[in-house]
């Protein structure tokens, strides 16, 4: 089966033998890739009263909060007074990386604030992937600014909310507005373009992992807390399957009977950022 056609729960049969437990729940970047993700699987599940927040997309029941202004989230959080909060909004830009551990601070103390259990999303980004798989215990060691900024953010947030969590996840794929918002399903445009040769990584080893996977993750992860107060620290969530860009392309083009002859693997390191080699997440 095609890794994009089916959810990937192989190791643990998720929806078994959990209590669903009346609660609140706050989701920030809730019109983005994950964030939408996490809206329908909480919104479908019985007992979850959820509001989502969102900035440039915001509109129908998704409540429009710049989480720049501190003064709102702190208002929002406190009227809404939620059991957990999901932070899963980002700013994907390198300009972007103070802004996004501003952002976890201030989303971290408006949780803390109503003793709401916080989520901090974060990102395998913060392993340097020479020594994969890393488990929950091991050393962050960040290569890019990145890395740099979601690992800071991880800092501040458990800092803030001590008893709070880290959900650590991989390159992300799932339904997109554009192909070009995941960096799985912009793999695409080159598959598509069969006219022109595509040189694609062949080097680094990726994950891909369904957003329907880790929303169902977080509602477990919350679901459980509810029941045991004890629960916080860093968890790690991801796919088995070890792909590369050059092969998720190459699987795109067999799933969807289209020419591959023009996609080309590239066995080096690709542009001047530097990325993890593997950054395979232990998820025991
Ligand atoms: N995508 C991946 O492959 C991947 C991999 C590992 C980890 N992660 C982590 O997973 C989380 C979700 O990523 P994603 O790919 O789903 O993100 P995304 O699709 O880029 O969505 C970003 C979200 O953040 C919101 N946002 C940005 N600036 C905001 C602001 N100033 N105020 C309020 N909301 C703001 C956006 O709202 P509007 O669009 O409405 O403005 C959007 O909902 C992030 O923490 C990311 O670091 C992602």
């Amino acid at each position: 089966m095609p890794i994009w056609h089916k959810s990937q729960l192989t190791k643990v049969a998720l929806n078994q033998n959990t209590t669903s437990k009346m609660g609140r729940v706050l989701i920030t970047g809730a019109s983005g890739l994950l964030g939408r993700a996490l809206i329908q699987e909480f919104q479908g599940t019985t007992g979850w009263e959820v509001l989502g927040l969102a900035f440039s997309r915001s509109g129908g029941k998704l409540k429009k909060v710049d989480l720049r202004d501190q003064e709102t989230v702190k208002k929002t959080v406190q009227e809404f007074k939620p059991d957990v909060v999901i932070h899963s909004a980002v700013k994907k830009s390198e300009a972007a990386c103070v802004l996004n551990v501003e952002l976890a601070i201030t989303v971290a103390q408006a949780a803390a604030d109503v003793g709401a259990f916080l989520v901090y999303v974060s990102t395998d980004y913060v392993f340097d992937g020479r020594s994969p798989p890393y488990k929950v215990t091991d050393r962050p060691n960040p290569l890019n600014k990145y890395g740099i900024s979601k690992l800071a953010g991880e800092m501040m947030a458990l800092e803030i909310a001590k008893d709070g969590a880290v959900l650590r996840v991989p390159m992300l794929y799932g339904p997109v507005e554009t192909v070009d918002e995941s960096a799985v399903t912009v793999l695409f445009r080159a598959v598509q373009n069969s006219e022109k040769t595509a040189n694609l990584s062949d080097y680094e080893r990726r994950y891909p992992t369904h957003v329907g996977d880790i929303a169902a993750v977080c509602r477990q992860l919350s679901e459980k807390r509810l029941l045991d107060s004890s629960l916080h620290g860093v968890f790690h969530w991801s796919a088995d399957e070890e792909m590369t860009k050059y092969m998720m392309a190459v699987t795109m083009a067999e799933v969807l009977k289209l020419p591959s002859a023009h996609l080309v693997a590239d066995k080096e390191p690709f542009g001047a950022t530097q990325r993890p080699y593997d950054a395979h997440l232990d998820t025991n």
